[in-house]
């Protein structure tokens, strides 16, 4: 199996950025976390991060002949990226989107997910664990 991880702005910030919300490890505590539960599981995983959509974006089209399924969190570009959104259907990836602070209840702009509908999943505020969560998901099938 292989799974493409997407992560957006500011994510490279873990363990600075907001700690109270985001938690104390950092960015590549996630990736290492991420890369050891998938190739445990036997499952080809890569993990990039960008904090520019037009980045996101080429990635996405990039990547879509040798992956299908897709976990992305793509922090505050959740909120409004229609080119996302866009790019996702387009690639026609089995799409999981994660958050790890629950958006849900945070700042009324954040309760809104412009790629919900184009994700087969959301999953929000489980922290690093939201992600294996998407993993499992996919292993399941
Ligand atoms: C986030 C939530 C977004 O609202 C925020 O802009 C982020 C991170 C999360 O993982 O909780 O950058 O996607």
């Amino acid at each position: 199996m292989n799974i493409l991880v997407i992560n957006g702005p500011n994510l490279n910030m873990l363990g600075i950025r907001e700690p109270e919300i985001y938690g104390s490890k950092s960015y590549n505590d996630l990736v290492n976390l991420l890369l050891d539960y998938a190739s445990e599981r036997k499952i080809h995983l890569e993990v990039y991060q960008s904090n520019h959509e037009g980045e996101i974006i080429d990635l996405l089209q990039d990547k879509r002949d040798a992956f299908h399924r897709l976990i992305i969190n793509p922090g505050a570009y959740t909120h409004y990226s229609y080119a996302i959104r866009d790019a996702i259907t387009s690639c026609r990836y089995d799409a999981i989107e994660v958050h790890l602070s629950d958006i849900h209840h945070r700042e009324d702009f954040r309760k809104i997910s412009v790629i919900q509908d184009v994700c087969v999943k959301q999953i929000s505020g489980k922290g690093f664990d939201g992600y294996l969560e998407a993993i499992d998901h996919f292993l399941k099938g």
